[in-house]
């Protein structure tokens, strides 16, 4: 059967430190908490999607390993579907090492290990999932050369993507843009690529604009509290959406809630504006915000207002 939503890839098993700052460099900080999460941008993306009644495939790799174990459960508790979650012998599952300071902000440190190795042989044995697939969804934390393939494999077979540059990277290969029907991205990462700072909603629309002309199909740039600012590709004006104002405790992973939820909406509604999409993506990502971890605080359809869906 068919599914809605293909994210290809990365796994990471979140190490979290919670403390009222971010330590220096060389400065040692006592923390008042510490937990294991379920993180990876991909995997985030994927289970936000799950989690709002998306069917889902998941396509990456992970270690041989007691995480990578523990990694796929978690896909199978979530409904997602793993018959492409490889394991491999020669990498340990991708590691995120996050520290939380007490406003809610966060630094991490990715040891991406397993989801380096995921490939070409991999995206071709997807190739069956992928094709029938609604949208296919792809962001950075594995090899960029996997993920242009992965958008381009879409593409060729009428799939829409959706791209995340994230981590950024400032050489980005500027295939992406080409191959992202939606290139979605935050204001840091918009930064890198325009060389422009990105600031207010005024700096977004140009970098939006900007990104446009590279050639994406449409570009939205989060930014944090202010919402987004949306640039439909057959619109000459960007519009901005802003967010409902709430208490962030922990914005680690919000910009995958978002995105797993965009995703979500343009596999259930496909006529629906991006606009709309992204206002309900920002509401779903605002409720991320108010529980610590990434995954463990994603909302579930059922906990979330019926005129989201
Ligand atoms: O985007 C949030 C994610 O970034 C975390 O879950 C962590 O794994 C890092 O990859
Ligand atoms: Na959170």
């Amino acid at each position: 059967e068919a599914v809605d939503v293909v994210v290809v890839g990365s796994c990471m098993t979140d190490l979290v430190s919670q403390a009222l700052r971010l330590p220096k460099a060389g400065e040692t900080i006592h923390g008042h908490k510490f937990f294991i999460g379920f993180g990876g941008k991909g995997a985030n993306k994927c289970i936000q999607a799950a989690r709002l009644g998306a069917k889902t495939a998941m396509v990456c790799k992970v270690g041989k390993d007691f995480f990578g174990d523990n990694y796929i459960q978690n896909f199978k508790d979530n409904g997602v579907n793993t018959e492409f979650v490889g394991q491999t012998s020669d990498a340990a599952t991708g590691t995120a090492s996050i520290i939380v300071n007490s406003a809610g902000e966060n630094a991490i440190v990715i040891v991406a290990g397993a989801n380096m190795l995921l490939g070409s042989g991999e995206l071709h044995k997807a190739l069956p999932v992928i094709r029938h697939a609604k949208v296919l969804v792809c962001q950075l934390e594995i090899s960029p050369q996997t993920s242009l393939q992965a958008l381009r494999m879409a593409q060729e077979n009428k799939v829409k993507t959706i791209f995340n540059p994230a981590p950024a990277i400032p050489d980005l290969d500027s295939g992406f843009y080409g191959a992202s029907g939606v290139f979605c991205c935050n204001e840091t990462e918009a930064e890198l690529l325009t060389g422009s700072s990105v600031i207010t909603v005024e700096d977004a629309d140009r970098a939006a604009q900007e990104l446009l002309k590279r050639g994406c199909g449409s570009v939205i740039i989060t930014l944090g509290p202010q919402g987004c600012v949306v640039l439909e590709g057959k619109e000459s004006t960007s519009k901005h959406v802003p967010s409902t104002g709430v208490t962030a405790v922990d914005t680690t992973g919000a910009g995958d809630s978002f995105i797993g939820a965009l995703a979500l909406y343009t596999a259930h509604y496909p006529s629906m504006p991006l606009e709309e999409m992204a206002r309900r993506a920002n509401q779903v990502a605002g409720v991320s915000v108010q529980a610590v971890g990434t995954q463990s605080s994603y909302p579930n359809r059922k906990d979330l207002p019926a005129d989201l869906f």
